[in-house]
């Protein structure tokens, strides 16, 4: 379980620490201090795309590399979901390898996996070894998705923090974009293996541009490098007072001792919020956006759409899905986040159930072809503008402070593990219920997932950590604690 020095990185991409509205003013002539940062920020976020375009890349490389291998429907959704499990180990070990190694050579240690990964996929021999090479690209995703977003977090100013990490949450959808883009450009040839093979590129990008990157002074302070620390706030912030300040501010919330599991023994309203937060990533799991993101073609494919045509529809998912977060990262402070969950869950389920329809109608024409392809778009921007980045900022926010490290970590397993058992039936399950009844399964839950939000999530836009954290101690109901 990840250790007791995480911050929240989720939270800060609407939030400060005290839960004041944070605003980015970082428009205008840019110093040498203000492109050291952007620097930083790219590096950091070139994890956020390598871990884009590992999800990404095996849409388009699943079904030339079944045929390749005769692989059967078991093994491929293994090939799909074993870079989950990996991700869920890589999600435990990393808030303890962040905290014992440090934010810097975690990043370092993830960096160097992606490229072990990416061309352990691309030169792989057999199905059992592409999967083992899935598992470690896996790995690495897990182990960025967690510190390169408390890295970024942690090195960014107050007034452009929710910037830096929504920047991370960005680029995995620019990832899943360019992995879908490349994809379709190497189905012409059936170039499975230069699909995964390309995203080593960035991968050794990320890790040479590691090297350049400063320790994090929270994790100085934490090991008791108040100088070191100093002297890297110092050179990026350019202002003493405000590096003191901040110095100052860290050692204040490191006081606030991380004691998770001895509370949730203890104490029945924390367990609500571990519970919530399990609730909410399982939720974002089971709207069914991975089925999308990792077997989009193969559902066209049972749509009549040629190769070609799946994997051009698949980069305009994916592009969509890209726009769509965008939009997100705007609305999430001026809608509020129960509405945009009635709105994301309501466009999710009138996306499946038409596509259920169509499904069902046997797509004989041209024009039920387009229709599936939209309702596809529909069902991404839906999720993209909801579901997708929220789970992660009210799983934050959610938590109180002494067990934000454990709730974080319970809820962002919860992710990976569901995401897990989506990939690994998805196959089984149209086999099963045919391709239209999987869907009437999905539209289904996206329903009861409008119930389920109604019922426990709260509202918790404006509402300070704090004044939740209070609420939620005094038994008040779920949905009220943003009160
Ligand atoms: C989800 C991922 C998903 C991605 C798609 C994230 O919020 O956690 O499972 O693949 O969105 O953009």
């Amino acid at each position: 379980m990840p250790s007791d020095d995480q911050t929240n990185p989720a939270a800060v991409l609407s939030s400060s620490e005290n839960g004041e509205e944070v605003e980015n003013n970082a428009l205008g002539p840019l110093d040498p201090t203000q492109l050291k940062i952007i620097f930083i920020g790219v590096v950091a976020a070139l994890a956020g795309l390598m871990s884009g375009l590992d999800i990404g890349v095996v849409a388009g490389a699943l079904e030339f590399f079944g045929k390749r291998y005769q692989a059967s429907t078991f093994e491929l959704e293994w090939v799909v979901s074993a870079m989950m499990a990996g991700a869920a180990v890589g999600a435990v070990c990393a808030g303890w390898m962040s905290h014992h190694l440090g934010r810097k050579k975690s990043l370092f240690i993830g960096a160097a996996i992606f490229v072990i990964g990416t061309l352990g996929c691309a030169l792989c021999w057999s199905v059992s070894s592409m999967i083992a090479f899935r598992v470690i690209m896996g790995l690495a995703v897990g182990l960025s998705a967690f510190t390169a977003p408390l890295y970024l977090s942690e090195i960014a100013s107050a007034d452009s923090r929710g910037a830096m990490v929504s920047t991370y949450q960005l680029m995995v959808t620019v990832g899943i974009f360019i992995a879908f883009l490349s994809d379709t450009f190497f189905a012409y040839t059936g170039n499975w293996r230069a699909m995964f093979g390309v995203a080593a590129i960035p991968a050794v990008l990320f890790l040479i541009g590691i090297i350049f990157l400063p320790y994090s002074p929270r994790w100085l302070i934490m090991q008791g490098r108040h100088k070191e620390a100093r002297g890297i706030l110092l050179d990026l912030r350019d202002d003493p007072l405000e590096a003191a300040k901040e110095i100052h501010a860290i050692k204040e919330q490191l006081e606030t001792k991380q004691e998770g599991w001895k509370l949730f023994k203890q104490n029945s309203n924390f367990r609500r919020s571990v519970a919530l937060g399990i609730m909410l990533q399982a939720m974002q799991q089971l709207a069914g956006i991975n089925i999308v993101m990792y077997y989009a073609p193969k559902i066209l494919s049972t749509a009549h759409f040629d190769t070609q045509s799946q994997m051009w529809c698949t980069a305009m998912i994916g592009m969509i899905n890209m726009l769509a977060t965008f939009v997100a990262v705007g609305l999430v402070d001026r809608w509020g986040r129960r509405p945009i969950l009635f709105t994301g869950f309501t466009v999710m389920a009138v996306g499946m159930a038409c596509l259920a329809l169509l499904l069902h109608s046997g797509m004989k024409s041209e024009e039920s072809q387009l229709a599936a392809v939209f309702m596809l778009m529909i069902f991404c921007a839906g999720f993209a503008m909801s579901a997708g980045p929220l789970m992660w900022v009210l799983c934050a926010e959610i938590q109180p402070l002494a067990g934000r490290d454990f709730g974080i970590a319970l809820s962002t397993l919860t992710n990976w593990l569901t995401n897990l058992l989506v990939g690994v039936s998805f196959l089984s399950l149209m086999k099963g219920l045919g391709t239209d009844g999987t869907f009437w399964l999905f539209a289904a839950l996206n329903a009861g997932f409008i119930v389920l939000t109604y019922l426990f999530v709260p509202e918790t836009k404006g509402a300070t950590l704090d004044r939740i954290e209070k609420n939620l101690m005094n038994g008040t109901r779920l949905r009220d604690i943003g009160r």
